[in-house]
């Protein structure tokens, strides 16, 4: 059990109070924003306090830090907050739901993996990575540093992703398969080879037909 700072107060840093306090041991004692976003001075009944003054209001040797940004800027807001945080000698906690199949793998720190995630084993998940609800990791597989996975996301066995790559929700990867460094991977991308550095994917979206719902004949 940590006594543990929460980055943010908009939804992400909600939602995550919300799985700390429901699914968790730990204890959130406050929230810390940089001081050009604090509107508030409390959130969720607790303390909002400026990140610049954060090491001397809760001491980095009793409180731990979590910093659920989304995956704005290709991940690189959440990234750069991480390193700032840490160089103020915060340590993280990870958060793995308990309703995720989970089987021990490595995971590292200011990592959240929400329900329904199934983490097949002998997979590895690095530092600062994000897995909205209901992924696959297969087997094998590897999710680098910094990354976001969305949800419904099929990660086949033994594909590695790597470091500060963006998978929208449903799309699927080979087994097998490298995922190349700041890739953005759209929603419903099927990604059957290798990828490039800093490569987008993207599907088209279904189509709309020229007609409306009630000159469908069988519906
Ligand atoms: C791939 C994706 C990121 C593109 O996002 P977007 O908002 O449409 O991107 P933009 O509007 O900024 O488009 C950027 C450029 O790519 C082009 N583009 C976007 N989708 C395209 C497509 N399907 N085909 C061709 N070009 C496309 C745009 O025309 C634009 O070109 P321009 O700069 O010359 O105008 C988006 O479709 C997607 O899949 N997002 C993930 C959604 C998701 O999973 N959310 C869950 C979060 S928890």
């Amino acid at each position: 059990m940590s006594k543990v700072v929460i980055f943010g107060i908009g939804q992400i840093a909600e939602v995550i109070h919300f799985y700390l306090t429901s699914d968790s041991d730990h204890d959130v004692v406050a929230f810390t924003v940089d001081r050009e976003y604090l509107t508030k001075q409390q959130f969720k009944d607790l303390p909002v306090v400026p990140f610049e003054d954060i090491e001397r209001i809760y001491d980095p040797l009793l409180y731990k830090m979590i910093i659920p940004i989304s995956y704005k800027k290709m991940n690189k807001i959440r990234a750069e907050k991480y390193y700032e945080a840490k160089k103020k000698g915060y340590e993280f906690i990870s958060y793995i739901s308990s309703r995720a199949a989970y089987y021990g793998t490595p995971v590292g720190e200011n990592t959240i993996i929400f329900e329904n995630n199934v983490i097949q084993p002998f997979t590895k998940i690095g530092n600062n990575t994000i897995l909205w609800s209901g992924n696959h990791i297969g087997h094998h597989a590897e999710v680098g540093d910094h990354c976001f996975i969305a949800s419904q996301v099929v990660v086949s066995g033994a594909a590695k992703i790597k470091d500060y790559t963006f998978i929208g929700v449903n799309a699927t990867i080979r087994d097998s398969v490298i995922i190349e460094r700041e890739n953005l991977i759209g929603a419903g991308s099927v990604i059957l080879r290798d990828t490039e550095a800093k490569a987008v994917y993207t599907q088209r979206g279904t189509i709309q037909l020229e007609k409306n719902s009630s000159e469908i004949r069988r519906i």
